[in-house]
């Protein structure tokens, strides 16, 4: 670990992590496409614009960004994560579209400019260890005018595809100790007032926190196992607890094929968050 201000989040995007969502990026990018085209409706790019992709991971926001602002517009992906960006690199350069880059870079603490017109991300804000310092960055990266758009969970109690894990894992293994709701997270901006805050005090305006319930998924069983396996509850409880990988997995297989109907679908629980930069 090294002394950055998110050393604990940058290791844990270049192990597991990182190679897990590298590897199952098709999957996951199926998974929340339509949460990540909600936020980006919201944000509303328009062609010419020079707009942040923060947390890009595999590249998929990246590229409609790209799309949406055509060949005079620009797009950059910032990310903590090589395994991830290694995908998106080789996603851009297929795609062709030389507007948009990729960068290394911890979004809390870069250099970001101050010409951005348009800051957007699909699940990538909720991971700062110091989440006021980190949208103080995003806006004075903006333009004066400049928008913000993101997506990120309400609780996991709403959001089956990853509560499902953790109720076939209870079935096997003890409750894990109840999570700290500020530490950085997935499910660290479930509080809509917490997030008001944090981008009033980094001085955005025009906030508005509106959820968004959508069904998502429509995976193959084998595929909706495969993402169950490896990511969320019952993926880190599996790790734990490997006398008990096969039973949780036997439990995960019979809770999923009671949702495949001709796919398997889920509920999903997020906030579509908005703001300006005065
Ligand atoms: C849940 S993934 C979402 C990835 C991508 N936006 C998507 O929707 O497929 C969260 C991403 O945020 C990135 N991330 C976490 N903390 C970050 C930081 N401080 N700066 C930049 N990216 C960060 C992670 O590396 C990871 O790629």
């Amino acid at each position: 670990m090294t002394d950055q201000p998110n050393a604990a989040q940058i290791d844990y995007w270049n192990d597991k992590a990182g190679e897990t969502w590298a590897a199952l990026q098709a999957l996951l990018d199926r998974q929340i496409a339509p949460l990540g085209e909600a936020a980006m409706a919201a944000l509303a790019p328009a062609k010419g614009e020079r707009i942040l992709d923060v947390g890009c991971g595999c590249g998929d926001t990246t590229l409609a960004l790209a799309r949406a602002v055509g060949g005079d517009g620009a797009v950059l992906g910032l990310d903590i994560s090589r395994p991830m960006l290694e995908v998106a690199r080789d996603r851009l350069a297929e795609a062709g579209l030389t507007q948009a880059q990729v960068a290394e870079a911890d979004a809390q603490a870069a250099d970001l400019g101050g010409n951005w017109d348009g800051v957007y991300s699909r699940f990538g804000v909720m991971f700062f260890a110091d989440p006021d310092a980190a949208f103080a960055n995003l806006a004075a990266a903006l333009k004066p005018g400049g928008r913000l758009a993101f997506v990120c969970w309400r609780t996991l109690a709403e959001n089956p595809w990853m509560g499902i894990g953790l109720k076939a894992a209870l079935e096997h293994v003890p409750p894990p100790p109840p999570a700290d709701p500020l530490a950085p997270g997935p499910f660290g901006f479930t509080d809509p007032d917490r997030v008001s805050g944090i981008l009033s005090r980094a001085g955005f305006a025009d906030i508005a926190i509106r959820p968004h319930d959508e069904k998502i998924g429509g995976h193959s069983l084998e595929d909706a196992l495969t993402v169950s396996r490896r990511v969320g509850p019952a993926a880190l409880l599996m790790r734990e607890n490997p006398d008990k990988r096969e039973a949780i997995d036997a439990s995960l297989r019979r809770l999923l094929a009671a949702d495949d109907k001709g796919g398997v679908w889920f509920d999903s629980a997020t906030w579509i968050v908005t703001a300006t930069k005065p």
